[in-house]
């Protein structure tokens, strides 16, 4: 998979991209990321991003050159699947949506900031919006990184056990049971009897009940 990624700071991103499972991922070649600087698209002497918006608002709005000029320059070069904008009032992300477009091949995310992006570029560039949550952020780097880190998780190989990523939380509406690892017993604190027990379907069966269990106290909204 390729993402493309359109970012007035591609600096905030370069670490995470390239660290633990996502560099990985790059480096064993199941995903492709380009960071693209916006700054690099413009064509006036001070390589501005931004301006004053229309109607005298406050605050600062993305330029539409810039960013028509990025996505053209992609567009020109291969077929995009979706051209991707992150914005609070976008379609909320969940797993579903990440199982969906982890199966897509080429991906261009556009990192909002300030007020917004000029709505043209919304209404003729965008094919997808997409919100990580109710609030607001300073800007799109870190929805970006979020939808991102869930979608290329799910890309088979990246995970060195694939069956663990289908065990998630979220993958069949329950949440995961709990885990442990050694010591069988610290200050006192011991692991379920039954996760020592060897007894293969048992623990299946515990499991499968300790998400329910925390599911339904938890996050009852995700049972109906
Ligand atoms: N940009 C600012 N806030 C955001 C949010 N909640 N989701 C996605 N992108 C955003």
């Amino acid at each position: 998979m390729r993402i493309d990624i359109i970012t007035t700071f591609p600096e905030m991103m370069e670490g995470f991209f390239n660290t633990s499972i996502l560099g990985r991922s790059q480096r064993h070649g199941y995903t492709e990321i380009h960071l693209h600087n916006l700054r690099d698209y413009t064509t006036d002497k001070h390589h501005r991003t931004d301006d004053y918006p229309f109607g005298g608002c406050a605050g600062l709005v993305m330029k539409i050159e810039p960013i028509d000029n990025c996505i053209s320059s992609l567009k020109s070069q291969r077929h995009y699947d979706e051209v991707i904008y992150t914005s609070p009032d976008g379609e909320v992300f969940d797993q579903p949506m990440a199982n969906s477009l982890s199966m897509t091949q080429n991906l261009i995310f556009l990192c909002g900031h300030y007020k917004g992006i000029d709505y043209r570029i919304r209404e003729h560039l965008i094919t997808k919006e997409i919100s990580i949550g109710d609030y607001v952020l300073t800007g799109g780097e870190l929805a970006v990184s979020v939808i991102c880190d869930a979608i290329i998780r799910l890309i088979p190989g990246v995970i060195s056990d694939e069956t663990s990523a289908l065990s998630d939380s979220f993958q069949d509406n329950l949440l995961a049971p709990p885990v442990y690892t050694r010591p069988a017993e610290y200050n006192g604190w011991k692991v379920p009897d039954i996760l020592l027990s060897g007894h293969e379907a048992k623990i299946r069966q515990w499991e499968f009940e300790q998400s329910l269990e925390r599911t339904k106290r938890l996050r009852p909204d995700l049972l109906k």
